[in-house]
């Protein structure tokens, strides 16, 4: 034996192998560093044999060391070398495996002495089957919840020897170097088999482990995923089907499409390489059909681009008008920024954002400004997105590789320079370990930068500077700052009752009625059945509750219509409204009847609108400790600890009491964020109502900040708060004095519904809230006149 092996020792050249799993008696192509291009071509014309001989991790290509190879090797035999992505494929059949004695480098030039090492074979047909169906049946598993995975699973199937399916299959797995050479060193068939299982699974399991990530995808990821899953299905068929005579006439039908298609000529050049690659890649139909997906996508990318057409602001504006009631200040401003876009001379717009609560238009308003510009409309949901792969693509190496949403739009709207609406910014989750998604937004979204936007999947650059932009969100708060310094804000605030009627009237009826099949000469929506849903069976900002219990109606109607059941047209009143869309919602945020002392009415802000929200305080006997519940934030909770401090300076007789009393400030409702200074009045006023004994009226609502010096501060969100407030059914309010020019932009039907009073100092609220006259001084001590009769503590 010992022998018969010195004999064999031969010296052969060797080639640097760097990601691909060398196992013995297959066919592979193997992947080699592009600095090697030279040497690869020589290959096989030295007449000497041929060696590939894995490398390790990090290896720097350019200056190989005889240490930074490993010492199994396989004999191989080289065929046709083509350029890869990021290195050169090298289509070959290795031999057996062999072990390296001595290696010698020189220049570029590596040669070794070696000894065959061939693994133990010991597995009998029974075992190596049992091995198959095994990794098969794991593929399939995988392959059962992958886009793509079908087609794979397909591919899998027809593998009846071990080590071609573990090469096969190890291309689709982020091994490391090491990983791959422990297939190869493993001394045995089997021990290498349940090596290559090991790896299996664990991919398996990472896979399944990103799944469980993805489960937050909003629905329409999960549509497009379905969609993507049966396209590479419909393809697999259709491939097979076509397999035999169709495949070379759509090879060549390739290379016309491609030369006679739009693209730029470096694109071209990549695209006709990778058609090479087609004709090129052997039997693999998997392979084959990743390109094709590939070269179908280029193809079907709109790359001319469009000649720029002036904007008919004057058109623009009447589209405008005729979709959207009222919101002229939004319009005026849309016009504005279309005007300013069209006379930069490099005419690459700023972003447009447009931020508001739900159901206020922003979203229709984008399509409306793409009908108003005469071009695509293409919408993008950001929300839940966490992973970079979802804008940017996934590079192609990856199973059920796909492009990112941005070209995935650009392609469904077929032009360069759709208007591509990008919706819910602010609900981006911040990036996970698989890349931040708003950076890539961000590369998306900066003039700069998105005339070469990379996807990964496409791989090469794509200019979007074309399409105009527009994003929209509930809140900028979580809008990281990169982004918005890239875009034009435009806020959209919630509409008035009346407003909410006329959206009603002329938009969401024809639209509800039109969505349902059904003619106005069906059905019927009195006027006061319309305002009595407004305001008794919605509570929003917005018109999307309104929408919806329209819709509800709609569906009864169209019953009663089906089923011939009495006269059309079937009218709903305010007594159908309560059959069909049943109670009343009852709202904790309406005012109440009554408050006890300590209990007061306060305004929020909220992304999703106004609210109002109850502050209440109680005490009991204590020692004068301060608990404060309801999940306050720590500015609000500061600003309580303010109020407190304040009205000992300011009611020292009243708070006397709190000596010996503990005080529990608590403010329910889990809907809203409680944070912010905004509630610093409010909270004083329910410890000063509390001490004092004096109720505040529920009818009225008040908001601003406290300083210690006693000083009412202004707040933002004012429009928003009045218009909940007059939702909630509130007379009075108190606002702080310096908001008093943020008024004008508070529509006429909620001032004329409200009395709002400015503030400067709490002297001022304790007056309008509690009747208790102070003097204005700063530090005033309390005269005891001043005080009720009765302290509640005492
Ligand atoms: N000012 C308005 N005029 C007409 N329809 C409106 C108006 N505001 C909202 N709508 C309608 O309300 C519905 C919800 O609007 P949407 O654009 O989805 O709101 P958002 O994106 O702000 O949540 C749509 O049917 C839209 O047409
Ligand atoms: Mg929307």
């Amino acid at each position: 034996m010992k022998d018969k092996r010195e004999q064999t020792i031969g010296r052969a050249n060797v080639l640097p192998v760097s990601s691909t799993v060398l196992l013995p008696n297959t066919e592979s192509t193997l992947l080699m560093a592009k600095a090697d291009r030279d040497y690869a071509k020589h290959l096989g014309t030295i007449g000497e044999t041929d060696i590939a001989l894995p490398l390790k991790q990090g290896v720097d290509h350019g200056n190989l060391k005889a240490d930074d190879f490993y010492r199994m090797g396989v004999l191989l035999t080289t065929g046709a070398i083509s350029e890869g992505d990021d290195a050169l494929q090298v289509q070959a059949q290795t031999a057996e495996r062999i072990e390296v004695k001595e290696l010698r480098i020189e220049g570029s030039i590596v040669t070794c002495t070696y000894e065959p090492a061939p693994a133990r074979i010991d597995l009998d047909d029974k075992g190596r089957e049992e091995i198959l169906d095994y990794m098969k049946k794991v593929v399939h598993e995988i392959a059962t919840g992958f886009p793509g995975g079908a087609q794979f699973d397909e591919m899998v199937k027809g593998y009846t020897d071990v080590d071609a399916l573990i090469i096969q299959l190890a291309r689709f797995m982020p091994l490391s170097p090491e990983e791959r050479y422990g297939l190869l060193s493993a001394d045995s068939l089997k021990e290498r088999s349940l090596l290559f299982i090991d790896q299996l699974i664990r991919q398996k399991e990472s896979l399944e482990l990103n799944m469980r990530l993805n489960e937050k995808f909003s629905e329409e990821a999960n549509k497009r995923y379905r969609e993507q899953v049966l396209r590479e299905q419909l393809k697999a068929i259709e491939s097979e089907l076509n397999s035999e005579d169709g495949e070379t006439a759509s090879k060549k039908d390739y290379r016309a499409r491609i030369e006679a298609s739009d693209m730029p000529d470096e694109v071209r050049k990549a695209a006709l390489e990778e058609v090479g690659k087609l004709e090129a890649s052997g039997s693999e139909g998997f392979e084959q059909s990743m390109i094709r997906n590939y070269l179908d996508f280029m193809l079907e990318l709109p790359w001319k681009r469009e000649e720029p057409v002036p904007v008919d602001l004057k058109a623009a504006r009447e589209v405008l008008d005729a979709r959207h009631y009222g919101l002229d200040k939004v319009k005026e401003r849309i016009i504005q920024h279309l005007a300013v876009t069209q006379l930069k001379a490099d005419k690459r717009g700023s972003v447009l954002l447009l931020v508001g609560p739900p159901g206020t238009g922003k979203t229709s308003l984008g399509k409306s400004i793409a009908e108003a510009l005469g071009r695509e409309y293409i919408r993008m949901s950001l929300g839940g997105i966490r992973d970079e792969a979802e804008i940017r693509g996934h590079r192609r190496t990856y199973v059920g590789a796909m492009p990112g949403r941005v070209l995935e739009s650009i392609k469904r709207a077929g032009t360069t320079n759709p208007v591509m609406v990008l919706d819910e910014v602010d609900k981006i989750m911040p990036g996970g370990f698989s890349g931040d998604p708003a950076s890539a937004l961000l590369e998306v979204l900066d003039p700069e930068q998105n005339n070469t936007f990379t996807d990964h999947y496409l791989d090469l650059p794509y200019d979007l500077s074309d399409v105009f932009f527009i994003a929209t969100a509930n809140s900028i708060d979580t809008i990281p700052a990169p982004l918005l310094d890239r875009m034009e804000m435009i806020q959209i605030s919630g509409y008035t009752p009346d407003e909410k009627f006329h959206i009603g009237r002329e938009h969401l009826v024809p639209e509800v009625l039109e969505d349902h099949g059904i003619a106005e000469s069906q059905l019927t929506i009195g006027d006061e059945a319309l305002r009595e849903i407004i305001e008794e069976y919605t509570v929003e900002a917005g018109v999307r509750g309104l929408k919806k219990q329209l819709a509800a109606l709609a569906r009864a109607a169209s019953e009663k219509i089906v089923e011939g059941d009495g006269d059309l047209p079937y009218v709903v009143d305010t007594e159908v409204l309560e059959k069909v869309l049943g109670r009343k919602v009852s709202h904790h945020e309406r005012a109440q009847a009554d408050n006890p002392a300590g209990v007061v009415t306060g305004l929020a802000w909220t992304p999703v609108g106004g609210e109002i929200l109850f502050i209440e305080s109680t005490d009991m006997p204590g020692t004068g400790e301060v608990t404060i519940t309801g999940q306050l934030g720590d500015v609000m909770q500061e600003s309580a600890r303010i109020s407190l401090s304040l009205l000992k300076s300011r009611l020292p007789l009243g708070a006397a009491g709190f000596k010996e009393h503990d005080i529990h400030i608590h403010v329910p409702s889990g809907a809203v964020p409680k944070d912010g200074p905004s509630a610093g009045i409010t909270l004083f006023t329910a410890l000063a109502s509390l001490a004092t004994g004096i109720k505040v009226d529920p009818k009225l609502a008040m908001t601003g900040e406290v300083t210690l010096r006693g000083i009412v501060m202004p707040i933002g969100g004012l429009k928003e708060k009045l218009l909940a407030a007059q939702r909630a059914g509130i007379n009075k309010v108190l606002i702080p004095d310096e908001n008093v020019q943020d008024l004008k932009d508070v529509p006429d039907e909620v001032k004329d519904q409200l009395k709002i009073v400015p503030v400067m100092t709490v002297e001022d609220v304790l007056k309008e809230a509690l009747g208790i006259e102070l003097p204005r001084v700063e530090h005033a001590l309390m005269s005891s006149a001043a005080l009720p009769q009765r302290a509640p503590m005492v």
